[in-house]
């Protein structure tokens, strides 16, 4: 199994750490523009192998696209990350460019390969990343729904005072601050819904909180957030190559499912082998399903911009 992470700033470093101590590849390379920058990273990581006991060979590259042959998957974080204030939707004119050109030169070299997009604006940049391939669909994965599922677990947990890993919770729709659907409805703490715990009020702050979970921490940091978005990353790479069938909520293209086409959206998704193998049609009620279609609005005309670049 060989892995490539494109992009060894601190979210590609980050998903490449995870994927190294969970030893999912026997190889994986880290890619980057910055001359020198995975070279350093990869060595930094491969001399805590002796101290954790990983046996994945990490290797890094300085935007060398030969040395990612043969990949089986790949995950994209290049792009400019976002700075305190700024939307990740104003990074599209920018990211768009780089995002199209590390496609092309990944499936060079690696035509079979599975793609995760990390980059933001990261609905659009999925978009982008299947209407500029054509490759089938399945093999392009938007991370950002399974990051907002597991920072809105954290939100619940720390409200509940639970094991954020006893919970089940969904975020659907856009990775926007304002498009993302936190379904607490149907969040569960071990089967039991959470609402049963939670007044109104503390539902209306947990749902708040988790949509601006990455605004958040970029103010807190000065630029947006790492460890969960790469774990977030790393977990989607572990169930394609342990072939889990774990369902993880993914932006990934509609054709008619939740009642939307020539989009990429997040939705709940099997993760398997072969990409994201299966939409899982979940009954949305009335003001569910209009919060969706809303943020499909909001998501397409993200996608239009793309047309005048
Ligand atoms: C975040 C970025 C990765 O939400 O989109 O932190």
């Amino acid at each position: 199994m060989k892995i490539t992470v494109v992009g060894a700033g601190a979210v590609g470093a980050t998903c490449a750490d995870n994927i190294a101590r969970k030893e999912l590849a026997n190889e994986l390379v880290l890619l980057d523009i910055k001359e020198g920058f995975a070279e350093g990273k990869a060595q930094d990581m491969m001399q805590t192998a002796a101290l954790l006991g990983f046996d994945t060979r990490i290797s890094g590259s300085t935007n060398d696209y030969t040395k990612t042959a043969n990949s089986d998957v790949v995950v994209i974080t290049s792009g400019l990350p976002r700075k305190p204030g700024m939307t990740r939707e104003e990074l599209i004119g920018t990211n768009a460019g780089i995002v199209k050109g590390v496609c092309e030169n990944i499936l060079k070299y690696s035509p079979n390969a599975i793609i995760i997009v990390i980059s933001n604006p990261m609905d659009t940049m999925t978009y982008l990343a299947l209407q500029s391939t054509g490759i089938p669909k399945n093999r392009i994965i938007g991370m950002g729904g399974t990051l907002d599922s597991a920072r809105f677990k954290y939100q619940l947990s720390t409200t509940l005072y639970c094991s954020p890993a006893d919970l089940n919770a969904l975020v659907v729709g856009g990775h926007g601050d304002t498009t993302m659907i936190p379904l607490i409805k149907h969040a569960t703490w071990n089967s039991i819904p959470v609402t049963q715990f939670l007044s109104s009020e503390q539902q209306e702050k947990i749902i708040a909180d988790t949509m601006v979970g990455g605004a958040t921490l970029t103010k807190l940091l000065g630029t947006s957030a790492w460890y969960a978005p790469g774990a977030a990353g790393a977990a989607l790479v572990e169930s394609i190559v342990r072939d889990e069938k774990k369902l993880f909520t993914c932006c990934v293209s509609l054709n008619g499912e939740y009642g939307q086409s020539d989009i990429c959206l997040g939705v709940p998704v099997v993760i398997g082998k072969n990409g994201w193998e299966k939409i899982v049609d979940m009954e949305l009620s009335a003001d569910e399903q209009a919060a969706f279609n809303k943020s499909a609005d909001a998501v397409r005309s993200m996608n239009d911009v793309l047309k005048t670049l």
